[in-house]
């Protein structure tokens, strides 16, 4: 179902765009609820730098989570953002309730941030070959940033030259 709206982009386009959007708000939502879980439930050594690191790393998901929903309702689009259309809707593999230790979360959230910056690197592609380079911008603005947020992640556990 799409709101009708004097955007000029055809309807085809835009429900292609929506339908889209929609699956990656699932991710997003997903990501941001494994990156608070990984915040409260972090311990070890690094515990303080960890914890505000994800917490850090949330505030950025959050901000692309609302970029996507309003991308989409901008389009004419209904954004799914409950948990439970989310939970149905996310491809991201099940987070470990049980971990605690500092890099076993950031090897996770690792993980989780690489699937997905690789869905919304394509879709970068799809929705520019379709015809809607605005919503193209806005993942190429979310892949961009999360490939500086798996930097982040990943240098905790790369080698050192020491
Ligand atoms: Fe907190």
């Amino acid at each position: 179902m799409t709101i009708k709206t004097r955007n000029d982009l055809g309807q085809n386009v835009r429900s292609k765009s929506i339908a889209l959007l929609n699956e990656h708000l699932a991710q997003f939502i997903d990501l941001g609820a494994q990156i608070k879980h990984a915040h409260w439930n972090v311990k070890g050594p690094h515990f303080i730098a960890l914890h505000e690191l994800f917490d850090d790393l949330y505030a950025h998901i959050l901000e692309h989570t609302d970029t996507i929903a309003e991308r989409l309702t901008a389009l004419g689009g209904i954004a799914h953002g409950t948990v439970q259309a989310a939970a149905e809707g996310t491809k991201l593999k099940a987070y470990p309730l049980q971990i605690t230790d500092g890099l076993e979360h950031v090897d996770y959230l690792a993980r989780s941030f690489a699937e997905v910056a690789k869905g919304t690197r394509k879709a970068i592609a799809t929705t520019d070959e379709a015809g809607d380079l605005a919503t193209s911008d806005v993942f190429t603005e979310v892949t961009r940033a999360l490939d500086k947020d798996l930097w982040f992640l990943e240098a905790h556990l790369q080698e050192t030259n020491k």
